[in-house]
């Protein structure tokens, strides 16, 4: 993607740890600006599927590789919600598991898995509001608007303790090993937008980041 791409296929990044809102706040503001919605955890999350599925070892870079290249993974970009395929069958629905969320790791701080991550997420055109950890930073270093979202562990430790099973103690240690795991790539961009989304509403959130976007780009870039 060139500079003058960054102006009329805008991507939007939205980076930070497990249950800071990066998710929820990238689909709102990508259904406001009607625009797309990727989520790159999805591929993670989907090679740690089908290696779990097939009994591939996490830690075998190599056979994760060929088991990839055996299957045709999909990421779609859709303006509501989290799609993807392996030859063809939706299985994004099967992704936000608790046993994902504990093995996910393993797979993503594999350098041949990020690469082939990356290469997926490039294929994509634009314009796109993309969560993850390194959106911003090594996957598009060139996007037109870059966000880290922050919360409390206890706050992100609370939002998750909703949505998966488990005591609340049990779900913030799980949380609090994944960021250990994910820290090498989850460095913000330098010019990132840090928010802290803990005393914010979702609402508050996705109208920070609209305001910002609106800010930093060319009038009518994204809006339709
Ligand atoms: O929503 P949550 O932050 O819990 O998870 P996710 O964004 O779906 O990411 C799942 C896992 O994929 C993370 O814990 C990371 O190990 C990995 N990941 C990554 O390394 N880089 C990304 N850009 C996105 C996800
Ligand atoms: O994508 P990520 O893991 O960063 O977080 P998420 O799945 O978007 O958000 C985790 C949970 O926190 C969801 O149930 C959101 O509705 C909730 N949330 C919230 O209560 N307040 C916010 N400002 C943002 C998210």
């Amino acid at each position: 993607m060139t500079a003058m791409d960054a102006g009329t296929r805008p991507i939007i990044t939205l980076d930070g740890p497990a249950a800071s809102g990066k998710s929820s706040a990238a689909k709102a503001v990508a259904a406001r600006l009607g625009i797309a919605y990727v989520s790159s955890g999805l591929l993670y999350r989907a090679a740690t599927h089908m290696a779990l599925a097939e009994g591939v070892p996490l830690g075998d870079e190599r056979a994760l590789l060929e088991m990839l290249a055996r299957h045709d993974v999909r990421l779609w970009p859709d303006a509501q919600r989290d799609r993807l395929t392996v030859d063809g069958e939706e299985v994004a629905h099967l992704l936000h598991t608790d046993a994902i969320d504990a093995r996910v790791s393993e797979v993503a701080r594999l350098p041949r898995v990020r690469d082939w991550v990356t290469e997926r997420l490039r294929e994509l055109a634009g314009p796109f509001v993309i969560d993850g950890r390194d959106m911003g930073t090594a996957v598009f270093p060139q996007a037109s608007v870059k966000f880290f979202l922050t919360a409390d562990p206890e706050v992100r430790a609370a939002r998750r303790a909703g949505e998966r099973s488990g005591e609340l103690r049990q779900v913030a240690e799980r949380l609090r090993r994944r960021d250990e795991q994910d820290a090498r790539q989850s460095a913000p961009a330098p010019d990132a937008i840090f928010l802290d989304t803990g005393p914010l509403t979702l609402e508050e959130v996705v109208e920070r980041v609209l305001q910002d976007v609106r800010a930093a780009l060319p009038l009518g870039a994204v809006e339709r």
